[in-house]
């Protein structure tokens, strides 16, 4: 793991702009994780959060997280889910701290609008260090409007997910994982810019057309005439995790 420079945490304004890292020096791993119904969707279209995964299920993604630099979920999730992305277990945030890293993984959003909730656990739950890539006509305002609780980036206009990673690289992340939504999801897979995903099918339909499905319509890199490489199954509890392996960096094999 890469370790993101100390005191680097919480830093506000002004914003910086994301540096086109040359292509030499790689990106960092790019890992999807997501959990659908049966059917295929990602959340029902309430307005409440829909429980996919179990408790063993949480587990594993909590050691997954542990294993990363950096959590990235879109503008989207954050208003719909508002999720901590925290590593919850103690035992898992101490060897972190052991290893020279900080307790949990810097959290990083995405956002053309900026419209984001500076309350919304994402910003105010745990010490990371927290990033939000900006297109640039919204970077003032959510500038302004994040000041003291994230370090905001200006990606451009149209931000692109490629210059996102190239701007984590030189942040020092060597390994991302990705939580989602749909739309990031659709991003990184149509742009090839996946490594590995890992999807968990919970024992359940959803049935509502309304709800949001694991990504949308796209050229995707994996089709009939080229077909992922499957590394792993794994029932746990009553889920079944499906490991893809999206591209040569990922190992086959349960993963260390
Ligand atoms: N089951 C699961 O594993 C799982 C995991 C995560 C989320 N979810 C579900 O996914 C749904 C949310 O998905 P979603 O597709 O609506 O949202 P999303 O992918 O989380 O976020 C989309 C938003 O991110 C920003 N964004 C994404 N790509 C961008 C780009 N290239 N340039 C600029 N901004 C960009 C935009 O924010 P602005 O609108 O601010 O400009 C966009 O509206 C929720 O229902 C949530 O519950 C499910």
């Amino acid at each position: 793991m890469g370790v993101v420079p100390a005191g680097a945490a919480a830093t506000a304004v002004p914003a910086t702009t994301a540096t086109a890292v040359p292509a030499s020096t790689g990106r960092p791993y790019v890992l999807l994780s997501c959990a659908t119904s049966i059917d295929g969707y990602i959340d029902d279209a309430t307005g409440e959060r829909l429980l996919l995964s179990n408790a063993e299920d949480m587990e594993r993604i909590d050691a997954v997280r542990a294993g990363c630099d950096a959590i990235l979920v879109g503008a989207g999730t954050i208003r719909a889910d508002d999720p901590r992305l925290m590593v919850r277990s103690a035992r898992l945030r101490a060897a972190r701290q052991a290893a020279g890293l900080p307790p949990s993984p810097v959290k990083v959003t995405m956002t053309a609008r900026g419209l984001l909730d500076p309350q919304a656990r994402f910003f105010t739950v745990g010490d990371a260090e927290k990033v939000v890539y900006c297109a640039g006509p919204a970077v003032d305002k959510t500038t302004e409007l994040l000041s003291g609780l994230a370090t905001v980036v200006d990606a451009g206009d149209p931000l692109d997910p490629a210059r996102v990673l190239a701007d984590l690289a030189g942040r020092g992340v060597q390994r991302l994982m990705v939580e989602g939504g749909a739309s990031v999801h659709a991003q990184f897979l149509t742009a090839g810019l996946a490594d590995e995903l890992h999807l968990v099918v919970a024992p359940f339909f959803v049935g509502d057309r309304r709800a949001p499905r694991f990504v949308g319509d796209g050229a995707f890199p994996w089709h009939p005439g080229r077909r992922a490489r499957l590394a792993e199954v794994r029932q746990i509890g009553d889920v079944v995790l499906m490991r893809y392996a999206l591209s040569e960096r990922c190992p086959d094999g349960v993963p260390g």
